[in-house]
């Protein structure tokens, strides 16, 4: 294998959760240039079929399936629906997630259970369910999608904050757990990124006010992060497990 073809994924089988939109679906538009197939799942029917339909029509081999990733019965139809359409498993990139803004004071039992729900323990039920294909193939890749809340305080996101340091000690774990299968578990924590989900930041003011708190001086893009995870899928990653990648255009580096 020469060195180009170390970072590449062609024929490989891959699953992005919350793939109809934003980061997801930039990291599915990458992996299907890359020459994979991609199975992208998302709760929202008409936005995951819609980008399945852009990715065919730009040659990309890519399906798309509607799946709520809290829910242990979709995920299983998820896995199932890969293994029928491309017969293997061998990245799966755990991206979906859920939050709403609220102090802590105003938080609520359910809506910390949901925000939980939503973005930790579906990374549980969806590595689960994949890593269970993976091991029998004795060969998988598993990438968590975290955030830099995860390292840092922030105003009203206390269950997003405390769910994402989860999603990075489970990677943990189940890097130590998975590889003797040869299965490697890493993360992606990203900093301020634009997408649908965050487009409140489109207002100028707050774009401006975000663009002073990062040193590279801009909000990143889902292709910023879409190359980490395109290099994690790869093999040119091969030696690395359990590690998360801070991607925030250097926001923590400037904390006082
Ligand atoms: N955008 C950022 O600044 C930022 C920063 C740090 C971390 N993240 C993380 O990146 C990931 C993607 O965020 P984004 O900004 O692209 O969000 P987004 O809202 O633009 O897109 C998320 C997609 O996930 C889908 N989704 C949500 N809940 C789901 C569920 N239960 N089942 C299936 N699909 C579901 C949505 O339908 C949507 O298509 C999330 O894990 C988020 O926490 C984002």
């Amino acid at each position: 294998m020469n060195l180009l073809e170390r970072f590449g994924i062609k024929n490989r089988v891959a699953i992005v959760t919350g793939g109809g939109r934003g980061i997801g679906k930039g990291i599915a538009s990458i992996f299907a240039e890359a020459g994979a197939k991609v199975l992208i799942s998302d709760k929202m029917a008409e936005t995951v079929q819609a980008t399945a339909q852009e990715l065919c029509d730009q040659g990309g081999n890519v399906l798309a399936t509607v799946t709520d990733v809290r829910d242990s019965g979709q995920v299983a139809e998820m896995v199932k629906t890969a293994i029928e359409a491309f017969g293997r498993i061998d990245v799966l990139v755990n991206n979906a997630a859920g939050n709403f803004k609220t102090s802590f004071l105003d938080l609520s039992e359910n809506g910390w259970d949901a925000v939980v729900r939503a973005t930790l323990k579906s990374v549980f039920l969806c590595s689960s369910a994949a890593a269970k294909i993976m091991v029998g193939q004795k060969s998988g890749n598993i990438i968590n999608v975290s955030s830099m809340d995860a390292f840092r305080g922030s105003i009203s996101t206390a269950a997003y904050g405390a769910s994402k340091a989860g999603v990075v000690s489970l990677t943990k774990t189940l890097a130590l757990e998975l590889a003797p299968y040869h299965i490697r578990v890493n993360g992606i924590a990203p900093g301020h990124i634009d997408t649908p989900g965050t487009s409140q930041w489109r207002l100028p003011e707050v774009v401006e006010q975000l663009r002073g708190s990062i040193p590279l001086g801009r909000l990143g893009q889902p292709e910023d992060i879409a190359t980490v995870a395109l290099f994690l899928a790869s093999d040119a990653s091969s030696y690395m497990t359990g590690e998360t990648i801070l991607v925030d255009g250097g926001v923590l580096l400037s904390r006082p």
